[in-house]
């Protein structure tokens, strides 16, 4: 049955690293379909070329962030739009199988899609490099479910990171309602709240009662855009070709 990965990304220097990085992952995985979703209104050709090579089985969406979001000062509600449109690709495509979200910019342990291939309706497992603790996972006690260690707990009834939870296509199909909310730092809580019925009691439990970390909150760094180019020259011929 397919893997789902639901991929958001937007412009910026690091887009093409961060895919390609993350393709070459995906492309050591059987059976995965990957949706890229653009918060852009069009398609960026440079991301086209690049799901084009890995040979991979993909679709290239875009669903911008709505302008009033964008517009927003402080936190925004990043990724949303872009997730929430992989969504409806599922409802619209898919009849079986499994979906995740990974962001572009996280690190993934090609062992995360085995165990995420098993999920029968949601199931949780650690994210490492996420919040000051530096872990964010459910906690299982002598094999029982105790609750969540997290950062940022909030009030959230899931305080668990976006890539720390997988869920079934027939899962999801059976709850039309299902959307995630346009509230920063509550994305995932809304989710996964949106399930209903779906209560803690109902976690599937992956990576060896959430002993083993698999997926990883990484973070690239920032980088200024390539031009204007700052160059010192000996010679005339890189000169000359720059000019070409
Ligand atoms: C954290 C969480 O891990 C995300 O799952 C959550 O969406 C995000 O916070 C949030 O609530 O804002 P973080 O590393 O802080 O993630 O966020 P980014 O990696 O910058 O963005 C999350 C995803 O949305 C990425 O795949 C990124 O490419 C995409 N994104 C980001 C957009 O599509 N548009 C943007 O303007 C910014
Ligand atoms: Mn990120």
């Amino acid at each position: 049955e397919p893997l789902y990965i639901i991929t958001p990304t937007y412009r910026r220097p690091e887009q093409i690293p961060e895919l390609t990085r993350m393709s070459h992952t995906l492309m050591l995985v059987k059976n995965i379909h990957w949706l890229v979703i653009e918060d852009a209104a069009v398609a960026t050709k440079q991301v086209t070329r690049l799901l084009e090579r890995t040979g991979l089985k993909f679709e290239h969406l875009t669903a911008p962030m709505p302008e009033k979001y964008k517009q927003k000062k402080g936190a925004k509600p990043r990724g949303v739009s872009n997730r929430n449109r992989g969504l409806q690709w599922i409802r619209a495509n898919a009849t079986n199988g499994v979906f995740y979200f990974a962001d572009d910019d996280n690190t993934y342990d090609i062992a995360l899609f085995d165990e995420i291939r098993k999920t029968k309706r949601v199931s949780m497992f650690p994210v490492g490099l996420c919040t000051k603790f530096g872990l964010s996972s459910p906690i299982i006690k002598n094999g029982k479910f105790v609750g969540f260690y997290d950062g940022w707990i909030a009030g959230r009834k899931f305080p668990v990171d976006m890539a720390g939870f997988a869920v079934s296509v027939k899962f999801l199909l059976q709850r039309p309602n299902a959307t995630m909310p346009f509230k920063a730092g509550y994305e995932e809580d809304g989710f996964l709240k949106s399930l209903v019925p779906f209560e803690p009691k109902d976690i599937e439990f992956l990576a060896d009662n959430c002993t083993k970390v698999l997926a990883w909150h990484t973070q690239t760094k920032k980088n200024e855009p390539s031009a204007p180019l700052n160059m010192k020259l000996y010679g005339e011929t890189n000169l000359v070709k720059l000019k070409q």
